[in-house]
């Protein structure tokens, strides 16, 4: 399958003569798997029809910023689509819109769409030889360059012009290889499929209390975004949290309970290559838990509690196990601790976090970890903020596995 599989695509069309070759280029995007959208400039219109465009891409082709066939959608809204966007493919880019894309000279939809799009841009320039080697065109490579967006290279061959040289634009075939190279290079986990356990656990005492505990879920998120981002399909079940998850690569699965926590991930075990267990599971829960309120008769009250399963301990047990990665909170001698329960759990890697250090734990947004492997070796890392503790805790398990 490919990387452009499912990822939301718009592909910008300068005027120039190449744009006859984004036909060619809309059907590959689509039959790759992509949503694509295509935006013209106006002068790209004398070069390719929009009927064209939009019955290969399945989706209306804007131009302008009022779209005068709808009068109920008056509106294109370019900061939507900048935003929808997971990629921006701006092909042919003439060397007009590139100085324009350069000094942030919008002064058509396509360029207002590039300006506010958040997501990586590729741009394919097509021009004659002698722009192609003009100081300013070189210039504003190197600028737009700088400003993050990726160039695909022209080719050398026989120009519009009836000139011989370097101006042609990539392939369609050449546009796709490389941006299919560039994502693989930006998400080395793509293809590859993590689960996650994060949050507290809710275990019933009766209908309106719980037992619980103060995780919030923010370590777990954070390893799930960061996973996502460098393409894992992530399955993240989470006990109950206020966190939003937002990442089109997470599947969220909600429990409240152990019980419930450990069904789901024996659902959705089986092929994962990673799993990472980060909530903070109630280890006890009420016996029997009451049907109804339970109404204070008596000055003391005593609730029987019984163990719940090992979920970690469950997974670690199994015989084609993923690559498995626990955490351990303690309190006290704590790699001694953390030791026996990656023994125990048969952890891959063990995350360890001390409540005694500052800036570790339940709540915060930062968090102070110890990783320990396989063969006993510990990694210590300094506090940081959990966005950047789960980089270094995925760097280490990317280190390891793939
Ligand atoms: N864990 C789990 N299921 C449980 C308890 C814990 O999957 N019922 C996982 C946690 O998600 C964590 C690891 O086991 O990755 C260790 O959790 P921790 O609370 O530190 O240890 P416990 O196994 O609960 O042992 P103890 O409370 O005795 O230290």
């Amino acid at each position: 399958m490919s990387i452009l599989s499912g990822k939301k695509i718009v592909l910008g069309i300068s005027g120039g003569i190449a744009a006859y070759k984004t036909t060619f280029l809309t059907r590959l995007l689509v039959k790759a798997g992509a949503s694509v959208k295509v935006v013209l400039t106006p002068a790209a219109r004398d070069f390719v029809t929009p009927l064209t465009l939009s019955t290969l891409s399945k989706n209306p082709v804007i131009s302008s910023f009022t779209n005068e066939d709808d009068e109920n959608d008056l509106w294109n809204n370019h900061v939507e689509l900048g935003l929808w966007a997971d990629l921006m493919i701006i092909a042919p880019a003439t060397a007009n819109t590139l100085s324009k894309m350069v000094t942030g000279n919008i002064d058509n939809l396509l360029l207002a769409v590039y300006s506010s799009a958040k997501c990586p841009v590729f741009f394919a320039p097509a021009m004659d030889l002698d722009m192609y080697k003009h100081p300013s065109t070189g210039y504003n490579f190197e600028k737009l360059a700088c400003y993050g967006n990726y160039m695909i290279p022209a080719g050398e061959g026989e120009l519009a012009s009836g000139l011989s040289g370097v101006g042609r634009m990539a392939e369609p075939e050449e546009i796709i290889s490389f941006i299919e190279n560039q994502l693989h290079i930006e998400q080395p986990l793509h293809g590859k499929k993590c689960l996650i356990t994060a949050g507290p656990t809710h275990e019933s005492i009766d209908p309106v209390r719980f037992i619980g505990n103060h995780s919030t879920g923010k370590m777990g998120m954070a390893l799930a975004h960061d996973l996502a981002s460098r393409g894992a399909a992530v399955t993240l079940i989470m006990g109950p949290s206020n966190i939003i998850q937002e990442h089109v690569n997470i599947t969220r699965i909600d429990v409240v309970s152990a019980q419930e926590m450990y069904d789901a991930v024996h659902k959705y075990i089986s092929h994962q290559d990673v799993a990472i267990f980060s909530a903070a599971v109630a280890d006890y829960r009420p016996a029997n838990p009451a049907q109804q309120k339970i109404k204070k008769s008596s000055e003391t009250l005593h609730i029987e509690l019984i163990r719940n399963p090992d979920i970690l301990g469950s997974v670690g047990m199994m015989q084609h196990k993923p690559f498995l990665v626990g955490f351990a909170l303690e309190t006290e001698k704590e790699l001694e601790n953390a030791f026996a329960k990656a023994k125990k759990k048969n952890t891959d890697l063990l995350i360890l976090n001390s409540m005694n250090d500052a800036g570790a734990g339940f709540g915060t947004d930062t968090n102070k970890i110890t990783i320990i492997d396989k063969a006993g070796k510990t990694l210590k890392f300094p506090v940081k903020s959990k966005q950047m503790v789960a980089k270094d805790i995925i760097d280490e398990i990317i280190k390891r596995t793939f």
